[in-house]
């Protein structure tokens, strides 16, 4: 098989595994889970810039192009950016809308052509940071091995060892931004061992 080129998109520099929390017995961990910024994306949230000079800012739908763009969620009131999490890092990706499978069509918030889809950044084969992007095949490429996402379909994995495709979250564009309107497809990152 020829290996596809991929590359790191915009505002990447960092890997990340997911560390599992969870335990009862692990009360400070358990209280580090409630902070609000390792709080899950909540409806009402405008998604910002995650990494870069332009962290924390809110992401315009003109900014996400041809590139992907990394982002977090951020409570708008209080200006709390919820980046203590890989589970909350999210990558959207504009495509055509036409291109999208019926499971991708469900996520997907539509201007004009072009379809936006907000999927997590949490790999879930082990948890690593999927940052890496084919844009020839329109796929999310997992750094640690390898696995690929096709992002038209619902980031049905192409390319393992993941088995599972990457959670894509509820969004709508509101005054030209990105906003939660509801939550994941599905649990993100690995399943529980
Ligand atoms: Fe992503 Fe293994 S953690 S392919």
């Amino acid at each position: 098989m020829v290996a596809k080129r991929s590359a790191t998109f915009s505002g990447f520099s960092r890997r990340r595994t997911i560390v599992a929390i969870g335990s009862a017995t692990l009360a400070p961990w358990a209280a580090a889970a409630r902070r609000p910024n390792r709080l899950k994306p909540q409806p009402g949230d405008i998604l910002v810039h995650a990494f870069g000079e332009a962290a924390g800012k809110p992401i315009g739908i003109a900014e996400v192009s041809a590139e992907p763009a990394a982002a977090f969620p951020m409570e708008p009131a209080t200006k709390l950016v919820r980046d203590g999490s890989l589970h909350n890092q999210l990558t959207l990706v504009r495509i055509l809308h036409s291109a999208l499978s019926a499971k991708a069509a469900r996520f997907a918030v539509v201007d004009g052509d072009h379809a936006f889809l907000a999927f997590s950044a949490a790999c879930t084969h082990t948890g690593c940071e999927v940052n890496g992007w084919n844009a020839e095949a329109k796929r999310m490429v997992c750094p640690c091995h390898g696995s690929e996402f096709d992002v038209a379909d619902a980031a049905k994995v192409v390319n393992g060892p993941a088995q599972k495709p990457l959670a894509m979250l509820e969004v709508a564009i509101h005054e030209g931004l990105f906003q939660v309107t509801g939550g994941f497809s599905r649990r993100v990152g690995p399943e529980p061992l």
